[in-house]
């Protein structure tokens, strides 16, 4: 708990009010003030000598506030809780004058907080500095400024975070695009959720591309689709270069989430080879049912002896 301490210390310099949200009371306080009264008070570290019941004197009556003690964090019994160190205050700073006519603020969470992002997730990571949160700090998410409250709960029996059901819902709230997506015509099986976000992404970052689990698109894919791995003795290079120079992992209006239907999907690169360009008017191999893969039907590579134009 010294280490906790210390902590809040250490972020007292670093405090920040970018803005101040309406519901706070001490709205009116000018900025300037709020910052140096916050600043003050880590630096004058005054804890409540009686922790979380303090703060329940007042703050008892919301059962938002109270669902805490149905979730790890108000877990009396785990050494490593907020509850064996500082309690509230291991997440909310210490009380100062907070509780003398709520003159003074304390660190809030989550959308409505009137402190910056990267303060509030200093908190957090004060105690997470597990493998899981290794590249968090490099992550569009941090350097966005998204905060860990924008996701995690920590005020309720079970963090939405990990209910399967919720997490679409919860990701495509920011990202629309990719929510406007998994609804069209063809894509993954996330409707209802058999399958979310999180099966390809890591919601804290990851080394490779776009906070892929695995390190590159390809491998991405082949931990469900090991079929498509190869190796093939006649391979298609795009398929081998990179699954989504045809595909959309979120879905598409085209069968097999592709990005264009056939032909044109095969015209983007093989616009000047042969016939690869042929347009047809009536009845052709060229143009009825699948198009080029009425004939190049191994799209994926061949392993047959004569598969070189991936035609068996
Ligand atoms: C004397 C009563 C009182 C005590 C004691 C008290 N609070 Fe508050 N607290 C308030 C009032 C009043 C508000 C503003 C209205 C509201 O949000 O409920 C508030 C607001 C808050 C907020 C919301 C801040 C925001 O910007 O939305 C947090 C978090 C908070 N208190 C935490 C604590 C913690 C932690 C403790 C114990 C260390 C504590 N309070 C002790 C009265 C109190
Ligand atoms: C004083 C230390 C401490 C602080 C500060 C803290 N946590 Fe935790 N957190 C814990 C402990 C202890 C656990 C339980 C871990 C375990 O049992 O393995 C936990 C568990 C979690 C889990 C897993 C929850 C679950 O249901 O399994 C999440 C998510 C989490 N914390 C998020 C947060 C967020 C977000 C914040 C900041 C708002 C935060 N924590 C601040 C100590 C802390
Ligand atoms: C974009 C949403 C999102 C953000 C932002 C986020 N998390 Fe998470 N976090 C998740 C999800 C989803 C899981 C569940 C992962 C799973 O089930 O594999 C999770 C899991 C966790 C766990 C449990 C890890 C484990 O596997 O035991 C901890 C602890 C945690 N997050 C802490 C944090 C902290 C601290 C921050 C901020 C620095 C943060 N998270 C930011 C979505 C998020
Ligand atoms: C592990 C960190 C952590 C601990 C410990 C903690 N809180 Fe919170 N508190 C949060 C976060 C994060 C939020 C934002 C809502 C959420 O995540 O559930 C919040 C929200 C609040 C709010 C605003 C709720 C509202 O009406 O929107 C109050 C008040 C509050 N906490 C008081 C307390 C009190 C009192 C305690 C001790 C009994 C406490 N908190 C312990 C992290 C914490
Ligand atoms: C509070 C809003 C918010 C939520 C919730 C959110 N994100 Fe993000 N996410 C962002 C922002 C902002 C960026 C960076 C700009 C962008 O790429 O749109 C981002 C970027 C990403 C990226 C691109 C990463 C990269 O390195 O290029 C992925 C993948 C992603 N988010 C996945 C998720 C997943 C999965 C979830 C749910 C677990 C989620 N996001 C929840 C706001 C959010
Ligand atoms: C089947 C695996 C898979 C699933 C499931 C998945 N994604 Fe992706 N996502 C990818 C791949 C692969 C990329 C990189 C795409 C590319 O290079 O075109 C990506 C890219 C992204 C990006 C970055 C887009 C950009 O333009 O930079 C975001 C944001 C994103 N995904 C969000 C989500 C969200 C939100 C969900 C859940 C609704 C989700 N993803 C589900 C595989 C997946
Ligand atoms: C977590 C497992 C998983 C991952 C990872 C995954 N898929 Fe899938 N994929 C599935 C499932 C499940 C289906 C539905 C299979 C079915 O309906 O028979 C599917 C179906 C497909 C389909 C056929 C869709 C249709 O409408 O017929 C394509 C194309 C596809 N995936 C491409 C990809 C690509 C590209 C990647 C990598 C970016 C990828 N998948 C990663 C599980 C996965
Ligand atoms: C050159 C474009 C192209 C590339 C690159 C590509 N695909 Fe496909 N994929 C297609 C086409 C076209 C179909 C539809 C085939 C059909 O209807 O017979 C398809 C269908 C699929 C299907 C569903 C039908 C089946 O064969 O199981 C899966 C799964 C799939 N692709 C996965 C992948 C994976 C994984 C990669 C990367 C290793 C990849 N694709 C790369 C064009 C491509
Ligand atoms: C992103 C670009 C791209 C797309 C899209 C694409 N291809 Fe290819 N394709 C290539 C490249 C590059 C080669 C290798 C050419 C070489 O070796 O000269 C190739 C090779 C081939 C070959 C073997 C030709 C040879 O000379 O070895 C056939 C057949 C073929 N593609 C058919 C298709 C079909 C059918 C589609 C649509 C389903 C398609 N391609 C989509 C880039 C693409
Ligand atoms: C009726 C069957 C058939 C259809 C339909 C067909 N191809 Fe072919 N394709 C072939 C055969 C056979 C070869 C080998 C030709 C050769 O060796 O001279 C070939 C060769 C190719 C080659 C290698 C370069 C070349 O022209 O020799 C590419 C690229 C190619 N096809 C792309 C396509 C695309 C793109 C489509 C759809 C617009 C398509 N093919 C439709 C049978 C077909």
């Amino acid at each position: 708990m010294i280490k906790n301490a210390l902590f809040f210390l250490l972020l007292g310099v670093g405090v920040f009010f970018s803005s101040i949200s309406q519901a706070d009371p001490w709205k009116e306080m000018p900025s300037e003030q709020l910052e140096k009264t916050l600043s003050d008070k880590f630096h004058g570290g005054e804890y409540s000598s009686k922790g979380a019941d303090s703060c329940l004197a007042c703050h008892k009556k919301s059962d938002a506030v109270m669902a805490l003690f149905d979730g790890v964090h108000g877990d009396m019994n785990n050494p490593q809780s907020p509850m064996a160190g500082l309690q509230c205050e291991a997440c909310h700073g210490p009380m100062g004058k907070h509780n003398r006519g709520g003159k003074e603020p304390m660190i809030s969470f989550g959308a409505d907080s009137s402190l910056d992002a990267a303060s509030q997730n200093s908190v957090c990571l004060g105690c997470h500095q597990s493998t899981e949160l290794m590249s968090w700090h490099g992550s569009a998410h941090n350097l966005d400024e998204v905060a860990c409250a924008s996701c995690h709960k920590v005020h309720a029996a079970k963090d939405p975070a990990f209910d399967k059901l919720a997490i679409n819902a919860s990701c495509t709230a920011c990202h629309t695009k990719e929510g406007a997506d998994l609804h069209k015509r063809s894509s993954h099986p996330f409707k209802w959720d058999q399958m979310t976000c999180i099966d390809c992404h890591n919601p804290h970052g990851a080394p490779g591309e776009a906070a892929l689990k695995q390190f590159s698109v390809n491998d991405t894919c082949f931990e469900c689709h090991s079929e498509k791995r190869g190796p093939f003795l006649w391979e298609h290079a795009p398929v081998t270069e990179n699954c989504a120079n045809c595909h959309n992992p979120h879905g598409g209006v085209n069968e097999s989430l592709t990005k264009a239907r056939v032909p044109q999907l095969c015209q983007q690169c093989h616009a000047d080879d042969g016939h690869g360009s042929r347009v047809d008017a009536g009845q052709s191999a060229f143009n009825a049912g699948k198009s080029c893969l009425n004939c190049h039907s191994q799209v994926h590579g061949s392993n047959h002896p004569a598969g070189k134009m991936l035609a068996r």
